[in-house]
């Protein structure tokens, strides 16, 4: 993997056909070498698109893959309204963010469902992307109580799971930063990429950890994460709407 650049389109566009359209449009987007354009639509649009484009979940080089934006913690059951990881690897998903902020708020996810939802995903094939960040209160105490949180997080969230032969990416997303325009300093983030990637491989043994910055990434301000040697790529939402804008942050990789 070189960088990553992953759009987390969140519940956005309203209709398939919008989505398709997004998505031929960021399909055309020129990547420039090293890389790698991540998609993460809605469940329900991801069919349609893997069929449309011929993305397969087993489709390592052109450099454009999907995910999804959430999983479940088991495979199948009587669980009203979920899905499963082997159900998105079968729509063409390579990847599945999970744990984001917006879903710890708003559907009250644990890191103990959490763990047991990457524990899963891992299992049965898909690349995670680990969501990890602090909110205002924590942020404003300093960058030692900001580590110390994350910290707390990756240690809950990654709990006896062995990330031999695994893909997890942490992405370092700052709550106050998220949708706000408010975008960490690029100093702050490498240093929280130090942190959490010394992290992964004191505790996890992992010998190339992966740190993505997200939080009001853009097409002016892209170039100073993913340009850092420590930082290996971005998760976007608003931006990754809009595929000029996105088109930007892809190409803001090259040097
Ligand atoms: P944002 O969202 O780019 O709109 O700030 C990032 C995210 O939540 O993944």
């Amino acid at each position: 993997m070189g960088k990553l650049i992953a759009a987390n389109w969140k519940e956005h566009p309203k209709t398939e056909e919008e989505a398709r359209a997004l998505f031929r449009a960021v399909a055309r987007i020129k990547r420039p070498r090293g890389a790698e354009v991540l998609v993460c639509p809605p469940f329900i649009y991801l069919e349609g698109i893997a069929a449309q484009y011929g993305i397969m979940e087993t489709d390592r080089r052109r450099g454009l893959a999907l995910g999804a934006q959430d999983v479940f913690w088991a495979e199948e059951g009587a669980f009203t309204g979920e899905i499963g990881p082997k159900m998105l690897r079968s729509l063409g998903a390579r990847y599945v963010i999970v744990g984001h902020s917006e879903r710890r708020r708003f559907e009250g996810e644990t890191d103990a469902a959490i763990n047991k939802k990457i524990a899963l995903a891992l299992r049965d094939g898909l690349n995670v992307i680990l969501c990890v960040g602090e909110g205002p209160a924590v942020r404003r105490k300093g960058a030692a109580a900001a580590k110390a949180f994350v910290r707390g997080q990756l240690a809950k969230d990654l709990r006896k799971i062995s990330l031999e032969k695994k893909v997890v990416i942490i992405a370092y997303e700052p709550i106050w930063a998220i949708g706000t325009g408010r975008n960490d300093r690029p100093e702050d983030a490498r240093e929280m990429a130090r942190f959490v990637k010394s992290w992964l491989v004191a505790h996890k043994r992992i010998a190339r950890p992966k740190f993505l910055y997200g939080g009001s990434v853009n097409g002016a301000n892209a170039a100073d994460y993913v340009q850092l040697k420590e930082v290996d790529g971005a998760l976007v939402g608003g931006a990754s709407l809009k595929a000029e804008e996105f088109g930007r942050i892809v190409n803001a990789v090259k040097k």
